[in-house]
């Protein structure tokens, strides 16, 4: 039951730290490699794949987008992601050396099972990521690499997106090993990192009550932008998501690099906007860049929440509001910078007296095209 929590959303909230452990669970060995016994794809198939492609709905195509900046990095296999429903109708471009991997919560969803479906007439192999067992994607689907996050009962997908995503970065880093390529001592680091983050995770839900507050004293708001950069752009997404199932309010995410090019007409006095800003320690200058988009918003009069990692200092100075959250390698703060957005959504429509496990319109797992 809801383990004496307001709703489900609020309780697989605080499950996150646990489906994220039980997703990495018994994939790691003693020599700090990764261990896919599931995965009944022969490895030199998997060796000879030249692309990628991500199929999924809703907030599991999140999880995708955040994969594919993830897998690219690690592995320098082209990859895709696409909304399972547009898949096949642009007529893609799929064979043998195709991988398809599909992700899904419930494992159920028409839209995702009918591109894998497709994929498959055309020679692909697929690979899914599931949180139900025995359900059909994975029946239907050359392997399957089930997400440990537990039933997850809210419509409004949380602690299954945190896994969704645990799991693109197990495959990512499985392929990247089995292929051998340059980044080796980069991957070894990383899952060193990964098996870091439930505690982070945890430390995130430690300091809910900043951002509960935040919540309900927005409950009034009738618009609320979200901006990110690189993985922070799905992130940004899926906060908007998430308060567009639950609260019914006009939300956006936008890539913040986008903002001059259109998105910036929309700011006005007051206007709230979530920024996820990436780590000062990554490369390529993000972080100033995402910096000066505050700034720019901020100036036409902005409420600018910045979710920032601890020890930036440099958002301070033009944030209304900073949360912080702590230190990870950037292709993994996206199992960071999520719970806070979640536990937004969670307390403005709890606020606004929602109920936040069954929203309006929506369903659990949507079996029709
Ligand atoms: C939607 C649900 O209909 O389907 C979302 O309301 C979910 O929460 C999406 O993200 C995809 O579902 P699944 O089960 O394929 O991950």
């Amino acid at each position: 039951e809801k383990g004496g929590f307001d709703s489900f959303m609020d309780k697989e909230i605080h499950d996150q730290p646990a489906a994220v452990r039980d997703t990495l669970l018994g994939r790691l060995n003693e020599k700090g490699e990764l261990t896919l016994d599931e995965l009944k794809i022969d490895e030199s198939v998997l060796r000879s794949i030249d692309k990628i492609i991500v199929v999924a709905c809703g907030t599991a195509a999140y999880a995708g987008n955040v994969a594919r900046y993830a897998i690219e990095h690690w592995c320098r296999i082209p990859t895709e992601v696409e909304l399972a429903h547009e898949f096949r109708y642009r007529d893609p471009i799929v064979n043998e050396k195709t991988l398809v991997v599909a992700i899904s919560q419930s494992g159920e969803t028409m839209d995702t099972l009918m591109a894998v479906r497709h994929a498959q007439e055309q020679g692909a192999k697929v690979i899914s990521i599931c949180n139900t067992n025995g359900s059909t994607l994975p029946r239907e689907s050359d392997a399957a690499l089930y997400t440990h996050a537990g039933p997850e009962i809210a419509v409004a997908s949380t602690k299954a997106f945190l896994a969704q995503i645990t799991a693109t970065y197990v495959l990512g880093l499985y392929l990247a090993q089995l292929r051998g390529n340059k980044y080796k001592d980069e991957v070894r680091e990383i899952l060193r990192e990964l098996e870091a983050m439930p505690d982070k995770i945890q430390r995130v839900i430690d300091n809910e009550d900043q951002v509960k507050n935040l919540g309900r004293a927005m409950a009034e708001e009738e618009s609320v932008l979200f901006l990110g950069r690189h993985v922070g752009f799905p992130v940004a997404m899926e906060g908007a998501l998430k308060l567009k199932e639950i609260a019914y309010i006009h939300a956006e995410g936008f890539a913040a690099g986008e903002l001059k090019h259109g998105p910036i007409a929309l700011i006005e006095e007051d206007l709230p906007v979530f920024v996820v800003v990436p780590s000062p320690r990554g490369r390529d200058s993000l972080h100033s860049k995402v910096v000066s988009n505050i700034q720019e918003i901020r100036a036409r009069g902005a409420r600018t929440i910045v979710i920032a990692e601890e020890g930036d200092e440099a958002v301070k100075p033009y944030s209304d509001t900073v949360i912080y959250v702590p230190e990870a390698p950037t292709l993994l703060q996206p199992l960071l910078a999520t719970v806070p957005l979640q536990i937004f959504a969670c307390a403005l429509a709890g606020a606004k007296g929602y109920d936040v496990d069954q929203p309006r319109n929506l369903a659990k797992s949507v079996t029709v095209e």
